[in-house]
């Protein structure tokens, strides 16, 4: 038996972890830490774990060995390096971090404590995504040549539920970044890993448009990201992420390739795809939106796998620092206004 701990007991860590952690039977959640006094008890209580106010003394809980790490992103370099020196596993909420130094510090401090970092991109296991990926694998549309991927919606400060008790969360999320660090990393991933290609260059527009802090004033990070990307292969795609998105919520992915069009997310939870000839399949994917990675466990799951030793890292932490150097480019690319190779 795995004995599992969280820290950050916020809205992820509620929705997600706690009950994946929960259902899998290899694990028994045994150590909640919050700083927030009462917010780790309150979750403990149901589940029979420890509920810890002082991080160093929830890493020392007797035979914990893997967390969870559901922090703001302005502290997962230093959560994710106590745990790690500690020598527990980790499984880090994306964005790794808010930069690229940062992450790779936390990748060189696995290294050493040859415990495992996976980074929670979680959009991989969403079934229409790794389905458009298996169409592509297996050539449904040819050779792809572009893409176009779609991740908006309203705003943290309507779906994050502990924002109440802590203000405006525009306020409270300076330093954590802007959409394209906290909503745009999730297809900088999804990208390159659905295409099998890197992204090697970009050109972005960043900008500020409707997002404000209780003062009134915009907030100064971007509340939308357009970017243009350029793929190995000469696959070139744009992203557009925002945070002002209202009435909807827009997830869509199309590949376009030379014998057709996939379209994932096109309705909830399915992929169509076009071919050329005029044909179209439906795959209709809503039973997994309950079940599979719609409940979203998955990936704590493939986490627990990794350490049990049965399968490679899902996420490995060098390709949440590919993710990283892709956003330092993009801030790059805004600041001069120009294409900005992604450093390797
Ligand atoms: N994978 C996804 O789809 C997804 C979705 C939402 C959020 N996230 C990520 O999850 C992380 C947390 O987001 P959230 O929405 O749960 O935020 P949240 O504000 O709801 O929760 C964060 C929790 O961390 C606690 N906390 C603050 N500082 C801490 C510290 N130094 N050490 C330990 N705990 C601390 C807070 O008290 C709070 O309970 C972020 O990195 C975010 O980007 C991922």
């Amino acid at each position: 038996m795995i004995l599992t701990g969280i820290i950050g007991c916020g809205s992820i860590a509620r929705g997600r972890h706690i009950p994946a952690y929960v259902q899998n039977p290899h694990t028994r959640l045994a150590a909640i830490y919050d700083p927030v006094p009462g917010r780790a008890a309150r979750e403990a209580e149901q589940y029979g774990a420890v509920p810890y106010e002082n991080l160093e003394e929830m890493l020392a809980h007797p035979g914990l060995m893997a967390v969870s790490v559901c922090t703001p992103e302005k502290y997962h370099r230093d959560t994710v390096i106590a745990a790690l020196k500690s020598g527990k596993h980790v499984l880090c909420e994306k964005p790794m971090a808010v930069n690229l130094k940062q992450a790779v510090e936390m990748k060189e401090t696995a290294e050493k404590s040859g415990r495992l970092l996976m980074i929670s991109h979680n959009q991989r296991i969403y079934e229409p995504h790794w389905k458009a990926k298996q169409l592509i694998e297996e050539g449904a549309v040819g050779k792809v040549l572009s893409f176009r991927t779609f991740l908006s919606h309203n705003g943290p400060e309507n779906s994050v539920t502990d924002s109440g008790q802590m203000g405006n969360y525009y306020d409270r999320a300076e330093g954590n970044g802007g959409v394209m660090l906290s909503v745009g990393c999730h297809r900088i991933d999804l990208i390159p890993w659905m295409l099998g290609r890197k992204i090697i260059s970009v050109m972005a527009c960043t900008p500020t448009l409707d997002k404000r802090t209780s003062d009134g004033c915009l907030i100064r990070n971007e509340d939308t990201a357009m970017i243009l990307l350029k793929c190995e292969g000469g696959i070139t795609g744009m992203l557009y992420t925002g945070w002002c998105t209202y009435g909807c919520t827009d997830r869509e992915t199309h590949i376009f390739g030379t014998e057709g069009v996939i379209k994932t997310f096109e309705d909830p939870w399915s992929v169509t795809l076009y071919k050329k000839s005029g044909e179209k399949v439906y795959y209709d994917l809503s039973p997994w939106a309950e079940k599979g990675s719609g409940g979203a466990t998955a990936i704590v799951d493939k986490f627990i796998e990794c350490i049990a030793g049965k399968k490679p890292s899902f996420v490995p932490a060098g390709e949440g620092i590919e993710c990283m150097q892709v956003l330092e480019a993009v801030r790059e690319s805004d600041r001069t206004g120009r294409w900005v190779d992604v450093s390797r």
